[in-house]
């Protein structure tokens, strides 16, 4: 019988970081803070680095991997840019925003599933593009949790998770956007679609690139991996019974029992021992995205026999990115 790992956790100091540089360089993989969720990155280069991703997560090979770089040269050299991916570059990275491009021929087939396109992020994340410098590799990372279960934003879930079967996490405090970045498919620039919703609006894409941007609404079956794995309807789910409503109304509330949790966007007036929030104040949908994950762990944790959460209102960039992962959390197994 071999041992399982058990993970590590270190603090970020400059030797841990030129340490887990190291690894990465090896061949191996370490979970890590971005802006957006915890990552669990391998070199992209290296296939049977990133082979190991998959088997860790248990994540399906057809869905694939985001490549994360720590510069735009660096980016060039795993995608081809068009213009227009220059433009929303110039403006968004280093920040919260994928953007998948026909791929050059140095990534791994495992790495984009035999796609001929790659996606690509510059995070604005200071240890994780220390670590990419250091290690001196574009670095695969997918979220740092098991496939299929609600994505990490702290080192304690990622070693929740994944803790018996990684060996290193680099602790960065808590991720600060808390949803995973928005997707824009950029692979024909006349034609831009936006894959996943996230903290960079949709509105403000469509800006800067001049034109409109189509929305990816249809999920993808499960066992198909033509447009984008990601959008595959049931993710992030709590192993509890979620439900989802427009807004927990009075009635609702009324009507449930003491192990049914009640999930708010906003404090409500009047709070209960079932009652659980995701942000202090109205409007506040980046307290919202912060909180999402953790939430639905707790509660995930709990002993609840269900849980009813209500959808954030409005049209904000982060609210439509809070409720993406609400309805993709409660979707039927
Ligand atoms: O914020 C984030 O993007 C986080 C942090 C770690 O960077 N990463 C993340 O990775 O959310 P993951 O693997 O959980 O989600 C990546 C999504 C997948 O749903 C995948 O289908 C999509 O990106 N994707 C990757 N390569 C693609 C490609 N060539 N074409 C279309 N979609 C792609
Ligand atoms: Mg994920």
């Amino acid at each position: 019988m071999t041992a399982t790992p058990s993970a590590k956790i270190y603090r970020p100091t400059p030797r841990n970081l030129a340490r887990l540089a190291r690894v990465l360089a090896e061949g191996g993989l370490v979970a890590a803070p971005t802006e957006t969720v915890y990552g669990l990155a391998a070199d992209a280069l290296n296939a049977k680095a990133c082979r190991a991703i998959f088997r860790a997560k248990g994540r399906p090979a057809n869905d694939p991997l985001i490549v994360h770089v720590a510069s735009v040269e660096q980016a060039d050299t795993v995608a081809v840019l068009n213009d227009a991916a220059r433009k929303v570059a110039k403006l968004f990275w280093p920040g919260p925003l994928t953007l998948v491009l026909p791929k050059r021929d140095n990534v791994p087939d495992i790495v984009t599933s035999g796609l001929p396109s790659v996606a690509v992020r510059l995070p604005s994340h200071q240890l994780f593009r220390e670590l990419i410098r250091l290690s001196g590799r574009p670095l695969a990372a997918p979220s740092a949790n098991p496939f299929g279960y609600v994505s990490p934003t702290t080192a304690a879930h990622v070693f929740d998770g994944l803790g018996k079967r990684i060996n290193h996490i680099l602790d960065g405090g808590s991720a600060k956007i808390g949803v995973e970045s928005t997707i824009l498919d950029l692979r024909d620039p006349k034609h831009p679609v936006l894959l996943r919703p996230g903290a960079v609006s949709r509105e403000a894409l469509a800006r800067v690139l001049g034109r409109k941007i189509t929305l990816h609404r249809r999920p993808v079956p499960a066992a198909s991996a033509a447009v984008s794995p990601g959008l595959l309807e049931r993710h992030y789910s709590p192993r509890t019974p979620l439900t989802l409503v427009k807004k927990l109304t009075p009635a609702l509330i009324r009507k449930a029992t003491a192990r049914e949790a009640l999930l708010f966007i906003q404090k409500p007036a009047v709070t209960g021992p079932n009652t659980f929030w995701l942000a202090e104040a109205p409007n506040a949908f980046d307290q919202a995205a912060h909180n999402l994950f953790d939430r639905l762990r707790t509660l995930d944790n709990g002993t609840w026999s269900h849980i009813h959460a209500e959808l954030a209102p409005g049209a904000d960039a982060l609210a439509l990115a809070v409720n993406d992962r609400l309805r993709r959390a409660a979707a039927k197994r």
